[in-house]
């Protein structure tokens, strides 16, 4: 599955201002007093990650972004004086284990934990187990979609957008909105500790572009699915685009954001 620089773009300022304050705190505390710190970020996407953490972090970082999309690679940040960036092509799904051969400090990620099955998950678990690293997880979709007004349409396509998120993403069949808990049970289940938090986008009725874009996808989503009755779908997508294009339209969407710590080895 690939996603477009631009709706990355669209995106990350919605990803930031959602990202959960107190995960973050969290992810800096266990790195207070470092010198310096090596930072995995597992596909990286253009960066979204780095932007939003590497200010917050005194030590001297080193960062490997990890993502199979050249294009997005690309338009990933450079090393500066405080943080060297190394960029790395890599399929997550095909060669995950690669990505833990160097030594590193902290594993992070954001917005993928949805696209991955339950075996990938796993995966991710044991490579970051065996070796004691701390895991940060972002901006896991949760399956809460709340829209103002509200639509006689809403809950059916709601139901579908979580059906579609379970289909395969290139990692066999997607945890979708199952996925932040099932990776916290995973991690709680040996004995890290996790701290946790909702990270929900909140569109307000000036956020009209990410609202049109979100809404169209949505509904490609739905017609993809073939759960609903093409008309309904475009129905709906007409009703709530009016709502948006008049400014009347605001829309939750439920995230999750973790960071999980091995104990009593850190
Ligand atoms: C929703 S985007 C999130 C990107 C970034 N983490 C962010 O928050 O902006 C999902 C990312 O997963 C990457 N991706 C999807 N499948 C992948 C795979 N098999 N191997 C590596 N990266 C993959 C995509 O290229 C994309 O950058």
């Amino acid at each position: 599955m690939s996603f477009s620089a631009t709706w990355l773009e669209l995106r990350e300022p919605y990803d930031r201002q959602a990202r959960n304050p107190a995960v973050l705190d969290a992810v800096v505390a266990a790195l207070a007093g470092r010198s310096s710190v090596t930072i995995v970020d597992l596909a990286c996407g253009t960066g979204s990650t780095f932007r939003a953490l590497s200010p917050r972090i005194k030590a001297r970082q080193s960062w490997r972004l990890i993502d199979n999309d050249l294009s997005l690679l690309a338009r990933a940040p450079e090393s500066s004086a405080d943080a060297g960036v190394e960029t790395i092509p890599m399929d997550l799904n095909r060669d995950l284990e690669a990505a833990f051969d160097d030594p590193a400090d902290l594993i992070v990620t954001s917005a993928l934990l949805d696209l991955v099955s339950d075996e990938w998950l796993q995966r991710l678990v044991v490579e970051a187990a065996v070796r004691n690293l701390p895991v940060h997880a972002a901006l896991s979709y949760d399956g809460r979609i709340a829209f103002d007004p509200v639509d006689a349409g809403d809950a059916r396509i709601v139901a579908a957008i979580n059906a579609h998120q379970r289909t395969d993403k290139g990692f066999g069949a997607a945890l979708g909105p199952q996925a932040g808990e099932q990776a916290i049970k995973r991690f709680e289940r040996i004995n890290y500790a996790v701290v946790q938090g909702v990270s929900d986008w909140t569109f307000a009725p000036q956020d009209r572009e990410i609202q049109m874009e979100i809404l169209s996808g949505w509904a490609t989503a739905v017609r993809e699915t073939g759960k609903l009755p093409l008309p309904d779908v475009l129905g709906w997508l007409t009703r709530r685009r009016d709502f948006v294009a008049a400014g009347r339209s605001s829309i939750r969407v439920g995230h999750v954001d973790f960071f999980a710590r091995p104990t009593g080895t850190r």
